[in-house]
């Protein structure tokens, strides 16, 4: 079952008051909800030869919850995939790292942290393909469903999220917030200063 989150949230640290707008979920809804979807996914492939490919950077608290959750034999290895304007958007995907594993007759579990326009999603699956698994199934913490460009579903998804951008628990902006251990909207003035500002901590008030 997919939550929806629209609750104001608890306070935000002090440290962070001049970056973040709110917190939309917790690390207890996070954990808890990383725990079912692990069972979830655990029942799915109970008989499967499963191979979990996650692309960086963003999956990685992500990932390491989950894999500690699912209790079976399995196989990890990963993608590095970057928008190369790198900021909000995936429009132009760059693959930095590909793959070593051999995937071909085997069930993959493609994990990424937020389905946004679905372009990266796609694009990945459409690779993976060529490698020929049995099976690819998709897993994202986080769900944009208003925000679809390309037609993409995945198959687990932690939350249901409204159309804001969002940093923590492993997602960023501009390559800061990762180590978040929550889910936050970032205040939009934080990215919509002008670019030689982007790469630049964002000044304390
Ligand atoms: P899509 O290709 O538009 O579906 O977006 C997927 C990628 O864009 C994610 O893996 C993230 O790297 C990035 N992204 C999309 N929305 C957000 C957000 O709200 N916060 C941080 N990164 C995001
Ligand atoms: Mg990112």
């Amino acid at each position: 079952m997919t939550k929806t989150h629209r609750s104001a949230g608890p306070p935000v640290p002090s440290r962070l008051r001049s970056e973040i707008a709110r917190i939309l979920v917790t690390e207890s809804q996070l954990r808890q909800r990383v725990k079912e979807l692990a069972k979830e996914i655990e029942r799915d492939f109970s008989r499967s030869d499963l191979v979990i490919v996650a692309l960086l950077n963003g999956t990685v608290l992500f990932l390491a919850d989950l894999i500690r959750a699912i209790n079976l034999p399995m196989h990890i290895d990963f993608f590095g995939v970057s928008s190369y304007r790198g900021r909000t958007t995936s429009e132009k995907l760059i693959i930095t790292k590909e793959i070593r594993l051999d995937v071909k007759g085997r069930d993959v579990l493609l994990v990424d942290d937020i389905l946004d326009s679905g372009r990266t999603l796609k694009r990945v699956g459409a690779m993976l393909r060529k490698l020929k698994p049995a099976t690819i199934k998709s897993c994202v913490l986080l769900n944009k469903p208003r925000c679809r460009q390309v037609p993409v579903r995945a198959d687990y998804v932690g939350f249901d999220i409204p159309d804001l951008f969002v940093v923590g628990y492993g997602l960023d902006y501009a390559e800061r917030y990762r180590n978040l251990p929550f889910v936050a909207v970032l205040l939009p003035e934080c990215y919509s200063r002008k670019c030689q500002k982007i790469t630049q901590p964002v000044p304390k008030q």
